[in-house]
């Protein structure tokens, strides 16, 4: 059931229009919001667990112009400190923009870059396009020459290949519903890996897009060109800026396959992938369809450097986490016009909770890397990544969720609070899981920001203060280097001291954060195993451990380990909330020193223990007498 319209009615119904295919409807009872999504992705599949260094910060360009330059960027980020896990490269690293091939020119130390970039624990990732040029000269481009042997490329409906135009010019386009195009792709991306080892891949234009309509030579007049009734699709005619709807591929008609591409090229990237590396798969694409979370993630797109769509990124967010696709992210600081410091900065710091991060603009705007900015800028900017790396033993265990049981990662708040109608309307702020609330500032020349605070008890993620809130709105500081964060009582969240990389930072102790409810209870967990093999948990090669609070006594323990997964340290665990002052404190029965502060405003007293090592023992406990 490809082509529809879906129109919201204030009835509250829905009208939808459909022009072909079959409709199955499934109706999932929930009761509440978060169930609905994890019933919908028993039916499409659920997303697969990223690779750890999937969840740092990503920088990306169209228009570095050359491998030396992108390497600078990577060295001057190096040089300034900032967290950075990933280096990517637009078409500009390509020989004319052609699949498969590098500039000889400007990109010909991007071998030596990808191998700095790894000695560095860092990643490559680079971008692919479906369209595969047809002009080179016979035997200078084999992509399109075996594609045509083997028969793998979309045809018109008179049989012949269709041509339509994009980056390189004249270009054919792979048929992913054929598995012998799935070889293909693979043998390609297998012969590039060994000159370039990327890491994972970038698929874009898989609308899949044309410069033409249709084709070089336009589309016959048939009725899948020409339905009775058309939808309400970009350009007015199903082939605007695609190809023809009537042009046939392995298994029906392009009409009933359109949406299914971006699947589809996924699904045989993700497979190559796994192939080449043996390793978990990272996979961006530009389109997707139901069940894309299991092969890929997604990017919101070309947006602008725009306040208002540095707001818009966030419902953007929050609906592809819905549909099952939680690795999502919009262009930190705007694709398209140029951005100013300010924006950047304020991007940076919501971008830092995006679920995926990457910053990546336009050639034809000015770079927006961190280091290009003021060491005022720079510096909120780094410490927003830091923040996040921090927050990786948090944010990969909700990943963990979202592949064993659907939940979300980023999370809108009438989910945690479907009673409270005041959430329903809330698109500026959002949840981490079920309480990590994030409050970014959406507007320029302003050093506050207002946040609502559904009822309960919320701890400031940076100091312990805590608010009382009856469910009402709050006005926050919010000067251009913070961005506000507030805990949730009774959670409690593994942190870890943060580093430039992942691959650092996430062999450092854990920090856990005790958030008291009233009534002193408390309870988090951690996923934890070597962040990169394949199917960890199927394989149980991994650890998970519970932590819980209750009378004063917080107990972890550990309930799956895998030997080498479960060597975890806890480094500090800080209590907020604590209503008097602690006159002893325990771990594992030891008499053990501890910090305590009284926070100024009201109530919370927080403090906070050295911890323990995991290896030892199954269960640990730390208590405390008042
Ligand atoms: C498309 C992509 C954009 C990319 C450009 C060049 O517009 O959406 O991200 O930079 O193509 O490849």
């Amino acid at each position: 059931m490809l082509f529809s319209d879906v129109v919201l009615q204030p009835a509250p119904a829905l009208t939808w229009r459909t022009i072909g295919g079959i409709l199955d409807l499934y109706i999932f009872l929930g009761p509440d919001p978060g169930s609905v999504i994890g019933e919908y992705l028993e039916v499409v599949g659920k997303p697969a667990m990223p690779p750890y260094w999937a969840l740092g910060y990503h920088l990306c360009r169209w228009g570095y112009d050359s491998s030396n330059n992108t390497w600078d960027v990577v060295r001057a980020m190096r040089n300034y400190g900032i967290p950075q896990d990933v280096q990517w490269n637009d078409i500009d690293y390509m020989d004319r923009a052609l699949d498969f091939t590098i500039d000889p020119v400007k990109f010909s130390t991007l071998p030596d870059l990808v191998k700095d970039l790894h000695i560095h624990n860092q990643r490559y990732v680079m971008i692919l396009d479906p369209g595969i040029s047809s002009t080179q000269p016979a035997g200078s481009y084999l992509p399109f020459e075996e594609g045509i042997k083997q028969g793998i490329f979309i045809n018109k409906s008179s049989g012949d290949t269709l041509i339509g135009k994009v980056w390189p010019g004249l270009t054919a386009f792979p048929d992913f519903s054929n598995p012998d195009t799935h070889e293909w792709w693979y043998q390609n991306l297998k012969k590039f890996h060994d000159k370039v080892p990327f890491d994972g891949l970038w698929i874009d234009m898989n609308e899949p897009s044309n410069f033409f309509d249709g084709s070089i030579d336009g589309c016959p007049s048939n009725d899948l060109e020409n339905p009775p009734y058309t939808p309400g699709v970009l350009g007015g005619s199903l082939r605007a800026k695609t190809v023809c709807a009537s042009a046939r591929q392995k298994i029906t008609s392009h009409y009933n396959l359109h949406n299914l591409f971006g699947l589809m090229e996924a699904k045989a990237s993700a497979s190559a992938l796994k192939k080449i590396l043996g390793k978990r798969p990272f996979v961006i694409s530009r389109s997707t369809f139901p069940s894309q979370g299991v092969h890929s993630g997604h990017w919101l797109g070309d947006n602008r450097s725009k306040w208002k769509d540095l707001y818009m990124s966030i419902p953007g967010m929050l609906t592809f986490n819905l549909l099952g696709i939680p690795l999502v992210g919009a262009d930190i600081c705007g694709f398209s016009d140029t951005t100013t410091e300010e924006l950047c900065v304020r991007w940076t710091q919501l971008g830092a909770f995006y679920p995926f991060t990457r910053n990546h603009n336009t050639k034809e705007s000015k770079a927006q890397d961190p280091t290009v900015f003021s060491p005022a800028a720079q510096t909120a900017m780094k410490e927003a990544l830091l923040l996040r790396y921090s927050l990786f033993p948090f944010l990969y265990t909700l990943f963990h969720h979202a592949h064993l049981s659907g939940q979300t990662v980023a999370r809108p708040l009438f989910f945690e609070f479907p009673t409270d109608q005041k959430t329903y309307v809330i698109d500026k702020q959002f949840l981490w899981g079920k309480s990590l609330l994030v409050t970014p500032v959406l507007d320029p020349g302003v050093d506050y920001v207002v946040g609502y605070l559904p009822q309960g008890l919320w701890y400031d993620f940076y100091t312990g203060d805590s608010i009382v809130s009856k469910g009402e709105e709050v006005k926050l500081r919010a000067p251009l280097d913070k961005i506000n964060v507030h805990l949730r009582e009774g959670s409690i969240i593994p942190t870890q001291r943060p580093n430039t990389t992942l691959w650092v930072s996430s062999g450092q102790p854990l920090r856990l954060i005790v958030c008291l409810t009233e009534e002193g209870l408390a309870e988090g967990d951690l996923f934890w195993d070597d962040g990169e093999a394949l199917d960890t948990y199927e394989t149980d090669q991994y650890a998970y451990i519970t932590f819980r609070l209750k009378e004063s006594t917080m107990t972890s323990e550990v309930v799956h380990s895998h030997l080498e997964a479960s060597y975890i340290t806890v480094e500090t665990v800080s209590f907020y909330g604590v209503k008097s002052t602690p006159t002893s404190v325990t771990v594992n029965s030891q008499e053990a020193a501890f910090n305590y502060a009284a926070n100024q405003v009201r109530g919370p007293i927080r403090f906070w223990i050295n911890g323990w090592d995991y290896k030892a023992e199954k269960e640990n406990e730390i208590q405390w007498d008042n």
